[in-house]
């Protein structure tokens, strides 16, 4: 699978030099990525596109080629690939439609035949490409900047991947990859956990998901995960299974036969796209919690309330042991230093930080969630680059922040330092409670049958 994500070589077989075609978008967000490797694109006409010569086909290519991308019409597709498997080339994204989620199941018979023939691999049909950020590999018609980061995302659909990925850059969500898998003619989901298993730029895998070809293969592949995999399935009701079914062809299946097989594997669960984000971002940032007992801090009453009846909903145990009496040095006379610790309005920044120091020293505390609302007297900024320089990264911390343009500013900051800021109480509770369904289910993770592999 490594051609995919760090290709020597890579073809774009329907590069165009009109801006409006996919096959021109394509070679542009490879090119001006700053994708290092050699690039060639591929279209019987010839000449120049953005600087670069245009091979008639990819056999006239001087250099090996490892990755293909092909962006032609469906019925030429084949040929093409057949082609690319003369060519030595190793793996084939091809973005086309007009395949098995038409009904034109014999054209994709055809190119699995192919693509076996020659011994590659095929990404896709129907995929809106590949983006590999620690090889700098931008080969999708998807934004051209993609942050970096340690979470890979697997899409089984085309334009909500897409969109993520335009979402991630305001949220300051950093991606590993980006992959489109489209009809999963040939790589599947469990070949993509498989390799992001063992990428040392991978700490959390999200997957977009309709359906999967094979259950069995889809739960081994989890266990052999030693990171945490968060699924958002669609096609829960009745009404969405019969729409996954005209989109991508899957069948939707009983959604609680995939619950129960996600719970026994330890697949973490997403309810929607945000929810799936809210949780890879501190599984992706922070240390499992070594212990129950988290501490709410907030500076509002009311912040502290919500995410008290978050957590009972999350089943998250609030720590309630005699430590708690440590708060008090960090609140004026008026604080409440029960659970959730309740610091004030008039809380400052030195305030916040005295709460997040003892938290950090009491043993029987092993998370803190931390809340504030924006007042005059502690400015979000102060506040959050204090956080960040007083944050041992020993216990986890998320953080929400309610406010107007300075505290969505504070959100961005901690966000970039890898602490990971919400703008609701019930995110960060449920980003935390993520954590904690990480430190179970890790001791899921082995091997059905037979020895790891
Ligand atoms: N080798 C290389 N290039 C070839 C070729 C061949 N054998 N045959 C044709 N081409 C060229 C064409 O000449 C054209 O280039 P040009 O602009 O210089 O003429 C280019 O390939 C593209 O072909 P074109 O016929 O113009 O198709 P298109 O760009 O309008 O559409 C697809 C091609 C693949 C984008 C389209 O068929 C398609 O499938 N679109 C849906 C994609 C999608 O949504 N995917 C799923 C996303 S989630």
């Amino acid at each position: 699978m490594e051609f995919f994500f760090r290709p020597e070589g890579v073809a774009v077989i329907g590069a165009s030099r009109s801006p409006r075609k996919i096959g021109h978008q394509v070679l542009r967000n490879i090119v001006e990525g700053g994708y290092g490797g050699k690039v060639y694109p591929v279209n019987p006409k010839g000449g120049e596109i953005l600087g670069l010569p245009v091979y008639k086909s990819v056999l006239d290519v001087p250099g090996s080629v490892d990755l293909a991308v092909v962006a032609v019409p469906a019925p030429v597709v084949p040929s093409v690939v057949r082609e690319c498997g003369e060519k030595g080339v190793k793996g084939v994204a091809v973005i086309s439609s007009g395949f098995g989620e038409v009904g034109n199941r014999e054209l994709e018979e055809e190119l699995v035949r192919t693509v076996k023939e020659y011994g590659m691999r095929l990404l896709g049909p129907n995929i809106f490409g590949v983006v590999y950020t620690p090889a700098r590999l931008n080969a999708s018609f998807g934004p051209p900047e993609v942050v970096p980061g340690k979470i890979a995302l697997v899409s089984q659909s085309g334009a909500l991947g897409i969109a993520l990925m335009g979402w991630t850059q305001t949220e300051d969500i950093g991606l590993s990859a980006v992959v489109s898998v489209g009809n999963k003619a040939d790589v599947s989901d469990e070949d993509l956990l498989d390799f992001f298993s063992a990428d040392g730029n991978t700490e959390v895998v999200v997957i977009y998901m309709e359906g999967v070809k094979d259950g069995r293969a889809f739960m081994e592949a989890v266990r052999r995960c030693p990171k945490p995999v968060v699924v958002i399935k669609a096609g829960r009701s009745e009404r969405g299974a019969q729409a996954v079914s005209s989109h991508t062809g899957s069948l939707a299946g009983a959604d609680l036969v995939y619950d129960g097989a996600f719970r026994q594997v330890g697949v973490i669960r997403a309810g929607d796209v945000r929810d799936a984000f809210v949780l890879a971002r501190a599984l992706s940032e922070l240390p499992v919690p070594e212990g129950d007992g988290t501490v709410i801090i907030t500076n509002g009453g009311g912040m502290g309330v919500l995410a008290t009846d978050a957590a009972e909903d999350e089943g998250l145990p609030l720590y309630s042991g005699p430590e708690l009496v440590a708060f008090r040095s960090a609140m004026p006379p008026f604080g409440s230093y029960r659970n959730p610790v309740d610091i004030t309005g008039m809380a400052d920044p030195t305030m916040y930080l005295r709460a997040l120091e003892v938290a950090q020293e009491s043993r029987g505390v092993h998370s803190v969630i931390l809340l504030y609302c924006e007042t005059a007297v502690c400015d979000p900024l102060e506040l959050a680059e204090g956080l960040k320089k007083e944050y041992r990264r020993e216990k986890p911390l998320t953080v929400a922040m309610v406010g107007g343009s300075r505290t969505a500013e504070a959100v961005h900051r901690l966000n970039r330092a890898g602490i990971p800021a919400y703008t609701s109480p019930a995110e960060a509770v449920r980003a935390m409670k993520g954590l904690y369904l990480w430190k179970e289910f890790r001791g899921k993770r082995a091997p059905l049958s037979g020895g790891a592999r």
